[in-house]
């Protein structure tokens, strides 16, 4: 913890008073960002992420350009998968793409644990580096995929459209299933608490896929491991953000699992989304899309995001998903500016 308590971003996830709505991007550091691509050159992004000073200084250019309230770790929610052997590479355009995909009880055995300092030194010295870069305004959030999204990864062998083995694999072997979401929960504990150790201020857990789920089928299959994930971070002090896509029937669900704050695309007003978590903190929820706009369209839609979002304590401004790639570095400025200056909730006077 090296961030101001006072921050912004921190009293706001803590559903405090706020001298500003604070305001972050998902992706905020990537390719939208010129200064990204020409640090970055022709490497991969496993190579950039495994070198701290590249990593911190892509994760810093997002903060220096933008002038928004908190930095994300750059890093990849597969990192702990591939750092402990469980061959995986990130196919540029396509997302993580694993060698052998899990098919029963034999792989489990090839999900090792994860000796954070051993294995991912480079991640924690990325934090390091940023604990002690960073103002005191600009917390840092870490992050880890949760159980099902980054199961979803390792059963259907890459990115996904129906999620047809994963779910075969649940309503198959329900064991298994839960053997695999309980060592990948363990994963995303031991990266997290060393995340924390090193510096990083809060944490979001990506569940990015888990809107695949019926709210049954979430309850029994991805709940109660991303509750304990959530359970062991939120003992350490640090807010936890909790984040899916097309979670609209999820969001009361998500927001008993224990995070401080539920992560809300765009496909859910904010207000509806705000009743559904029962008084937490809500983070979101620009449509990505919309930010392709001029800058006139974007302000208006913000604008109905801000009016949503209230006056009472506890919301962070987002997209409701990354950044697109072809968005307008200069969009996401002038977006900043207008959160700063209108958004009402919780602000104090
Ligand atoms: O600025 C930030 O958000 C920090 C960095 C970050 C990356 N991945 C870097 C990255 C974060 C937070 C992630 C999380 C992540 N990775 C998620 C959850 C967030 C979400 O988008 O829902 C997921 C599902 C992944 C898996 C993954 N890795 C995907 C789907 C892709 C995109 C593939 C592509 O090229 O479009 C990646 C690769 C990746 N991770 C890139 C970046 C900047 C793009 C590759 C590059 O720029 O070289």
């Amino acid at each position: 913890m090296t961030a101001a308590p006072s921050a912004p971003f921190l009293a706001a996830c803590r559903c405090e008073p706020v001298a500003h709505t604070p305001v972050w991007f998902m992706r905020q550091a990537g390719r939208s960002l010129p200064e990204y691509r020409a640090l970055k050159g022709d490497r991969s992004i496993l190579e950039v992420l495994t070198e701290p000073e590249l990593a911190a200084e892509i994760t810093l250019q997002p903060v220096r350009r933008y002038r928004v309230d908190a930095a994300i770790l750059f890093s990849d929610i597969i990192v702990p998968v591939w750092a402990t052997g469980f061959g995986v590479e990130i196919v540029a355009g396509r997302g993580p793409v694993v060698e052998h995909r899990f098919s029963g009880p034999a792989d489990l055995s090839r999900l090792g644990r994860l000796d954070p300092e051993t294995d991912t030194g480079y991640v924690l010295d990325t934090v390091r580096i940023l604990a002690r870069e960073l103002p005191a305004e600009v917390p840092l959030i870490g992050f880890a995929g949760a159980p099902f999204t980054v199961a979803s990864y390792l059963v259907e062998g890459g990115p996904s459209r129906d999620f047809a083995r994963v779910k075969g694999l649940m309503h198959r072997d329900p064991a298994t299933w839960e053997a695999l979401v309980d060592r990948l929960a363990e994963l995303a504990i031991d990266s997290l608490a060393a995340q924390v150790a090193a510096g990083a201020d809060a944490v979001q857990l990506f569940d990015s896929w888990v809107g695949a789920l019926s709210p049954r089928d979430y309850e029994r299959f991805a709940l109660p491991a991303t509750r304990r994930v959530l359970e062991a971070i939120g003992a350490l002090r640090v807010p936890t953000i909790l984040f899916g896509v097309g979670t609209g029937e999820l969001l009361g669900l998500m927001a008993s699992a224990g995070p401080s704050v539920v992560g809300v695309d765009w496909r859910v007003p904010l207000d509806a989304a705000r009743a559904r978590v029962g008084g937490l903190a809500v983070q979101g929820n620009l449509d990505p899309g919309a930010c392709l706009g001029p800058f006139e369209a974007v302000a208006n839609e913000a604008r109905d995001v801000l009016r949503r979002a209230g006056t009472e304590p506890g919301h962070v401004f987002n997209l409701g998903h990354g950044v697109l790639p072809e968005t307008d570095p200069g969009v996401l400025g002038a977006l900043v500016d207008l959160v700063h200056a209108e958004g009402r909730a919780g602000r104090v006077q």
